[in-house]
């Protein structure tokens, strides 16, 4: 009941599967607790995030531990054909391709939706979203749901404003073995890694400006830094301008910096962050990535009326020729740059945040019906446990606070 493109790859996917396994062992270990007591037996698990391996590997032990998975992607350019093909063959549900048009990735988005899923696992918001406005009649059969990022969670917020959500939702992205690793250090090496990808070309010596200085931004900074460049910071919030400056960086507005730099990274979250105006100023040569979820923080219409249809230079690169002979160097098309140009986060990352959307599940499970309506934090044992697993796995041991020390901790009288 699959949509795919090329069951034939499977074995090919199968491998990238294994190769990320190895490097998982959150995610091992709860395959092996969870699959022992088939503990999400009963329920339909609907997913939609960024069809690569690790993915594909948390939709394995779901479907281990009991549940019958169906998932989609998050995002045309990161669905991996050759992972879609291992997963199908592996008996989940699968319903995407890469490069999906926009009707394509709508309809694969509604065929699984269209499962009548009992949980959710949302990277974005737009699987939640089709559930709340083609999908009504389902609703109160969906015991909840845990979303990845940011985007998502600013989308999930409004609708809990208005009195729209209609089922929990678990922030993911706002636990701390999430937005700590995922978002600073994931986010910081997979957009260097597709920037270096896509273009060959050294990064010490040029001017870098980063866009946003939330999680992810700072990420990106730090590992700009790290590889030799000279990092500009731009930012409309005072504190985390402060806090960039704090770090070592150059903050300026990007109207300043847009004529001094060579590579451009967006991670906002907003949208109409480069415009026409700053494109107008830019040096020959320089480059755009995307690291926002959506592809709108880059003005891709104003690439092209300023410089018409851009010609494909290499795999992931679009160069536009400006009729002053300037050429602006687009990556992946403007959408995520660590996904549609390279693999996204490091395996060992996403273990971590995976296994917080397992746990996630689990905890929705245990506490059917008496969550409200609204978008929850994780309770941070669910934190501790993965970190806690990470630690286990990597053999590092940590100390505990003696009897007197919690004693201490919790009463305000001694000192
Ligand atoms: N791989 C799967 N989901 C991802 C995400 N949200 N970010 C980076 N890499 C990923």
């Amino acid at each position: 009941m699959s949509i795919l493109r090329d069951k034939s790859l499977a074995p090919q996917g199968f491998k990238k599967i294994q190769w990320v396994r190895e490097h998982m062992p959150v995610l091992r270990e709860l395959e092996k607790v969870l699959g022992r007591t088939r503990f999400f037996s009963g329920q339909k698990i609907a997913i939609c995030l960024h069809l690569e391996a690790k993915t594909a590997y948390m939709a394995l032990v779901l479907k281990e531990a009991g549940a019958k998975v169906a998932i989609t992607g998050s995002n045309p350019l990161s669905t991996q054909d050759d992972v879609v093909a291992a997963l199908h063959r592996e008996g989940v549900e699968v319903y995407a391709w890469h490069n999906s048009s926009p009707r394509e990735y709508e309809e694969h988005l509604y065929k699984t939706a269209g499962t009548e899923p009992q949980l959710i696992i949302d990277d974005g918001g737009d699987l939640v979203s089709l559930l709340h406005r083609k999908f009504k009649n389902h609703l109160s059969f969906i015991n909840g749901g845990a979303e990845e990022t940011t985007t998502g969670l600013i989308r999930l917020r409004a609708m809990e404003k208005q009195g729209d959500l209609a089922f929990p939702m678990m922030a993911v992205n706002d636990a701390r073995c999430k937005f700590l690793f995922d978002n600073r250090y994931g986010t910081g090496q997979s957009v260097w890694d597709g920037i270096m990808r896509s273009t060959n070309l050294i990064i010490a010596g040029k001017s870098v400006v980063v866009l946003g200085y939330g999680w992810c931004g700072k990420g990106v900074a730090m590992r700009a830094k790290g590889l030799g460049a000279q990092v500009f910071v731009c930012e409309v919030d005072p504190v985390k301008a402060l806090e960039a400056h704090m770090d070592g960086f150059k903050v300026a507005p990007l109207l300043e910096t847009a004529s001094r730099g060579d590579i451009f990274v967006t991670v906002t979250g907003c949208n109409q962050v480069i415009t026409r105006e700053h494109m107008q100023v830019m040096k020959d040569q320089a480059i755009l990535a995307n690291a926002g979820h959506f592809d709108i923080e880059i003005d891709k219409a104003a690439l092209q009326e300023l410089a018409g249809v851009p010609k494909k230079v290499r795999r992931g690169v679009d160069a536009y020729h400006f009729p002053d002979g300037r050429r602006i160097y687009l990556l992946g098309e403007g959408r995520l740059v660590n996904l549609a140009v390279a693999d996204g986060h490091p395996a060992e990352i996403m273990d971590m945040s995976f296994g917080l959307q397992i746990l996630a599940l689990k905890y929705l499970l245990e506490n059917r019906g008496k969550l409200g309506h609204r978008v929850h934090l994780l309770p941070a044992v669910l934190d501790e446990e993965v970190a806690r697993l990470k630690l286990k796995s990597l053999g590092i041991g940590i100390d505990d606070l003696s009897i007197a020390q919690k004693r201490y901790l919790e009463s305000w009288e001694i000192n």
